[in-house]
């Protein structure tokens, strides 16, 4: 009898040290202990190359996955990705199901309210994109046409701003790769987006664009749960990586032909 009742009391010893084990990074103060190394959550939405897209393979890469890897390598974490919708990444950490965010999303006051930003690592404008026949060559020709954004975006909202100016239609996709199908198959006449993903586009899918001369995006950061403990972790490893040039390094792997 004793025997049975210690294999019970060992048994539920041991599922807590596993579910301790299962949690997100910043459930725990300690940093690596060594062998298992601990979890560290983020969360991306690979639709936005080349800070974040799959590869042939399926896989996801991209700056920001570099920039997470490095961090958490940093930080003694194991990294797991979870891909989702841009606009359902705000309420992840809220809900705290990752430990941060890192989608080119850039740090703007409105979000502040509801997420903590690391230091920005990264700054880009905002591009109109159009098919290379297209009429619309600067900012006033958008009236009357149909401009394309992707959902919960910078650029939606820089886009209803722009509505107060000109009278176009607004058109929201949920999904970043989709808005160029939109355009390329002539649903939209417009799509409107950040500037380090449009020359990409521009320049893989033979299509024109031009600056939004109007916009002063905030810059790109790392986004965490409100109050997370790892924000100034995190910004210390990204004052280093500014330092010894690792952050350049990433730069120049998958930013270098833009400026
Ligand atoms: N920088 C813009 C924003 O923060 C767009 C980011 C979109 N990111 C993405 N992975 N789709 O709103």
């Amino acid at each position: 009898m004793k025997k049975q009742f210690f294999l019970v009391v060992a048994c539920i010893g041991l599922l807590s040290v596993l579910l301790v084990g299962c949690g997100t990074g910043n459930d725990n103060t300690s940093g690596d202990s060594g062998e298992s190394k601990e979890i560290l959550e983020i969360a991306t939405s690979a639709d936005f190359a080349p800070f974040e897209s799959r590869n042939e393979n399926g896989d996801i890469v991209g700056f920001d996955i570099d920039l997470a890897n490095y961090v958490a390598e940093e930080l003694g974490y194991k990294l797991e990705i979870k891909d989702m919708k841009f606009d359902g990444l705000v309420g992840a950490l809220q809900s705290n199901r990752v430990d941060m965010v890192l989608a080119g999303m850039s740090a703007t006051e409105d979000r502040s309210k509801n997420v903590d930003f690391s230091t920005p690592y990264n700054h880009s404008g905002e591009m109109f994109v159009t098919l290379k026949d297209s009429d619309v060559k600067k900012l006033e020709d958008i009236e009357g046409k149909t401009i394309g954004v992707q959902l919960g975006t910078i650029q939606q909202e820089g886009a209803e701003t722009l509505q107060e100016d000109y009278n176009f239609e607004l058109k929201t996709v949920d999904d970043g790769t989709t808005l160029i199908q939109e355009l390329i198959t002539n649903r939209i006449d417009v799509a409107y987006m950040d500037k380090s993903v449009a020359v990409g586009y521009i320049e893989e899918q033979d299509l024109a664009g031009f600056d939004d001369p109007t916009t002063s995006s905030p810059g790109m950061a790392i986004a965490f749960p409100k109050g997370s403990d790892l924000v100034e972790k995190v910004n210390e490893v990204l004052e280093q990586a500014e330092e010894s040039g690792k952050l350049q390094e990433l730069k120049d792997k998958w930013l270098d032909e833009q400026e």
